[in-house]
């Protein structure tokens, strides 16, 4: 079953919701096999946006994503990247539609949330953050409900 990579980020963990963010996946019927909650270092920043590394905004980035602790979830479901990023929404929380995460909860650039945006970053991504004993195997007990 295909996995993603969810960060709550340092902005959303500050503002406590943290939980109203998880409660949005788990309601959209995703299921929860792994999380930590963490203090981003800079190596961890770095290997995770290296695509990025080019970009004008990478500094700015890196230095969002360390200010301060975040919660970190590998979440599985039927089409499980695209499906988070819908709820997530645009990247900017001004663009972002009302209903998404970000278009709730979101203003500017400090976008409260981060998904895997294709199946292979998000194994990548995963295996940054996760070992893979770290990752639990069960049956959600309504899943017959979900799916
Ligand atoms: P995220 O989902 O974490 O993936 C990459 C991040 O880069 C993105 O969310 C934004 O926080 C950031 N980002 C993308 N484009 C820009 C931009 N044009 N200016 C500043 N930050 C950006």
């Amino acid at each position: 079953m295909e996995r993603t990579l969810i960060l709550v980020k340092p902005d959303a963990v500050q503002r406590g919701l943290t939980g109203e963010i998880i409660t949005r996946f788990e309601r959209k019927g995703l299921k929860l096999v792994g999380a930590r909650f963490l203090q981003i270092s800079n190596d961890l920043a770095a290997r995770h946006y290296a695509v990025h590394k080019s970009k004008p905004f990478y500094n700015d980035l890196i230095k969002y994503i360390t200010s301060g602790p975040v919660m970190a979830m590998a979440l599985e479901g039927k089409g499980a990247v695209a499906v988070c990023r819908k709820l997530m929404g645009a990247t900017f929380g001004k663009d972002a539609e009302p209903g998404t995460i970000r278009g709730d909860f979101a203003m500017d650039k400090l976008n409260i949330v981060h998904g895997s945006d294709s199946i292979e970053n998000a194994e990548y991504e995963i295996s940054l953050y996760f070992k893979p004993d770290d990752l639990v195997e069960y049956e959600l007990n309504n899943g017959r409900w979900i799916n």
